[in-house]
């Protein structure tokens, strides 16, 4: 049966869609990945070195390898006749940092402005814009000798990944059939962390991230863009789109047709139109309405809470810190252990893939949590022993492989596409709004605010990953529903009973986590 329901025109569309996830995850790694700054003092290749006090040396080596070579010194010093103040290109450097993830805010939170006005695939086609304008602002800036196009240029890539994050995820889960929507919501991460891998690999000196190529590291961005672009016209747009939000009964049954590469589609046609008769009695939903209507406030806090616990579990201080993170743990090639943590990451979302349709999402996330909560204790061990035990750097980097491994077995790629499965298709774009819009902040904080804390608690920063896991994984123990196999429409049923609507399908544990007055 699930043969028969992968057909080569579904392939295409979400391989093409997941260009988007793609872009996102490269410029995610691309700020990671050669930190060879790491010593006392850091060697601007444009000017001449500089010496920084400890605590901006390690700000450094976050943002390095957009910085290492940007002539950010070398055009102050043209333009202003004064060599730079280190506090004013620090400002600078976070800045370029920083704003991608302001740029993801604002993206993930205008997913609504397009959605329902433009279409699913021509909202994605369209901000391919977004793409080019940055690629060349990034691409030229060594050429134009101005840091602000980089500035200017990460802002606007941080805007279209925003933006990427909702729409991929809500095509890819309007396309795909029941039975498959865990798996294929997976490859959104799954091409998230390709891109970082790949950030990573041609970040290595002997590739790009060196002096004459770094302007095409960053310009990179217009390939994927040109490919999607030719692409996105020969895949169809979401079915559900067509039938609920613009009626075209016809034009949505031959688009289901050929995405279930069968004639008899009246099964899925007859889901949507329950679905859309649902959305009828509904207002419309706004962002307030979310929050107010007892129908929503469950899920929607589910949503938020399932986007904490992604980006608060810590992941990012590894994906952004790792190169020094493990330098720290006595790892003698820390480039190496980085771009070893990126083929983990990548090898069990591959995991996730796989199982996520027969363990079940609630259970998968779970084992995550967990698993990342025990490697934290243990990364926390190792760093605590190493000046006594050498060997102890060895257990350091399995406990952070150890970490992303499961990571990805749920927290990765779970939160994002669970979004479209809370929420039938009246809310489902709002909703994402609020989702992507907490995912986006709480990866911000981490990003700026791992080094102070690290600061303030040595090595046992990840003593508090710990405990916000611990949390989470209670949460979601007694709050997230399982939604494997289940239709949107039973979906939202079950939150409008406030129980589930189809209990044979589920455990009984599952039913607890709807709460006391499940409909059992
Ligand atoms: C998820 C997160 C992203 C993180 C990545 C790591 O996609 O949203 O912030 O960098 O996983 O694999």
């Amino acid at each position: 049966l699930l043969q028969q329901q992968v057909t080569a025109q579904l392939i295409l569309a979400v391989s093409v869609a997941v260009i988007g996830s793609l872009q996102f995850g490269y410029n995610t790694g691309v700020i990671n990945a050669p930190q060879k700054n790491l010593g006392i003092q850091v060697n601007f290749r444009n000017c001449r070195i500089i010496y920084l006090d400890k605590y901006k040396v390690r700000f450094v080596s976050y943002v390095s390898a957009i910085c290492d070579p940007v002539p950010i010194p070398a055009t102050w010093m043209n333009r202003y006749g004064e060599s730079i103040h280190p506090s004013t290109l620090t400002s600078l450097w976070s800045l370029s940092v920083a704003i991608f993830s302001v740029g993801g805010m604002i993206g993930s939170f205008s997913v609504g402005l397009f959605l329902n006005r433009f279409g699913r695939r021509n909202s994605m086609l369209m901000v391919n814009i977004l793409a080019f304008i940055s690629s060349a602002l990034m691409g030229f800036c060594k050429l134009a000798s101005s840091f602000e196009m980089i500035i200017l240029g990460r802002f606007i890539i941080g805007v279209y990944s925003g933006l990427s994050t909702g729409f991929v995820p809500i095509y890819v889960g309007e396309i795909s059939p029941t039975a498959l929507r865990g798996a294929l919501g997976t490859l959104h991460q799954l091409a998230i962390v390709i891109g970082i891998l790949v950030a990573q690999i041609f970040g290595m000196e002997s590739i790009m991230g060196n002096d004459s190529l770094w302007p095409l590291l960053l310009g990179f961005t217009f390939f994927p863009a040109v490919v999607q672009c030719g692409a996105l016209p020969f895949c169809p747009e979401s079915p559900r789109f067509l039938l609920i939000n613009r009626n075209e009964e016809n034009k949505a049954k031959n688009v289901l047709k050929k995405l279930r590469g069968t004639t008899d589609v009246s099964s899925d046609l007859q889901e949507m139109k329950e679905e859309s008769r649902q959305m009828m009695r509904e207002k419309k939903v706004t962002i307030p309405e979310l929050f107010r209507s007892p129908m929503y406030r469950q899920p929607i806090i589910i949503a938020i809470v399932l986007q904490l616990s992604q980006q608060l579990s810590g992941i990012n201080a590894v994906f952004y810190f790792s190169t020094s993170i493990f330098a720290k743990a006595g790892v003698e090639q820390p480039v190496y252990a980085t771009i070893g943590a990126g083929v983990v990451n990548t090898a069990f979302t591959v995991v996730s893939l796989f199982v996520v349709e027969r363990a079940g999402r609630r259970t998968l996330h779970l084992v995550g949590l967990a698993g990342m909560a025990g490697c934290a204790v243990l990364m926390t061990i190792a760093l605590l022993c190493l000046e006594k035990m050498a060997w102890m750097s060895y257990i350091s980097i399995v406990s952070i492989f150890g970490f992303v491994a499961f990571f990805e077995i749920g927290p990765g790629p779970i939160p994002w596409f669970i979004v479209a499965e809370l929420f039938s298709q009246g809310p489902r774009p709002s909703a994402f709004a609020v989702a992507g819009l907490s995912n986006w902040t709480s990866n911000f904080i981490v990003g700026m605010g791992f080094q102070y804390v690290e600061q303030l608690c040595g090595p046992y920063v990840f003593i508090i990953f710990t405990i916000l896991l611990i949390i989470f994984f209670v949460f979601t123990y007694f709050r997230v529903p399982e939604t494997k196999g289940r239709t949107f429409d039973e979906i939202a049923s079950s939150f409008r009973q406030g129980g589930s609507s189809s209990p044979e399908k589920h455990g009984p544990e599952e039913l607890n986590s709807l709460g006391a007055d499940s409909q059992v």
